[in-house]
């Protein structure tokens, strides 16, 4: 048996139709009502929907061996597992934006700015890479309203239509990465269960 993590949300529609095209009988994932714990009936695979971060952390501590998740949830929280395969949805860019009208006062001065974020360790190791100086604010939610507040002379965020920054008047200063849906496997699973994984992985690598 293996156990799939699965994200919910965002990318979890995509996720449910690339197992199905892969021949896998996801139906228990598409009318699932409250349930947490699903079956893919027609091969003995369990999966789980849960949060992008705690798919991370059941692939970490080997409760689940095969993961689907976003690469932004894997840079910011991603330690030790294996990424096996790109699945080319959930595309989008993780970017430096700000207030349109204060581009120009982002690039100037030595003064420490303030970058306000979701992903904290993402807006870290960018900053550090290029040698900026920067205090990071932790945001959990609609991170856009920092600077439009005042707290935060930019923001790093996940960007997929450019439609909320558009909408609130910011711009893209800077694009930090490009981001899509991963597959991951736990470092275990990938010898004990060598022949599952690739099964499942070489079923799913077909459709993509
Ligand atoms: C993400 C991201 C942006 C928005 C970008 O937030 O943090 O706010 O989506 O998408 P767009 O470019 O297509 O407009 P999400 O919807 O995950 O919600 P949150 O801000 O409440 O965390």
């Amino acid at each position: 048996m293996i156990r799939l993590a699965l994200t919910k949300g965002r990318i979890e529609e995509e996720t449910v139709e690339i197992l199905h095209k892969s021949g896998y009988d996801a139906a228990e994932l598409t009318d699932k009502g409250r349930r947490l714990l699903f079956k893919i009936k027609n091969a003995d695979i369990e999966a789980v929907l849960a949060k992008a971060a705690d798919v991370i952390t059941y692939i970490e501590h080997g409760v689940c061996d095969i993961g689907i998740v976003g690469k932004d949830t894997i840079m910011e929280y991603g330690k030790s597992f294996y990424e096996v395969l790109d699945l080319n949805f959930g595309k989008c860019r993780f970017a430096l934006a700000g207030l349109k009208d204060k581009e120009k006062d982002f690039y100037e001065g030595y003064s420490q700015k303030v970058i306000a974020t979701k992903y904290p360790n993402v807006a870290k190791r960018y900053f550090t890479e290029n040698g900026v100086d920067v205090e990071i604010v932790k945001i959990d939610g609609s991170v856009e309203l920092a600077p439009i507040l005042g707290l935060s002379a930019a923001i790093v965020d996940i960007v997929e239509t450019g439609s909320t920054l558009k909408e609130n008047g910011l711009v893209i200063y800077e694009e930090i990465a490009r981001v899509s849906a991963r597959v991951i496997v736990n470092k275990a699973s990938i010898k004990l269960k060598k022949n599952e994984v690739d099964e499942f992985v070489g079923r799913i690598s077909r459709v993509i």
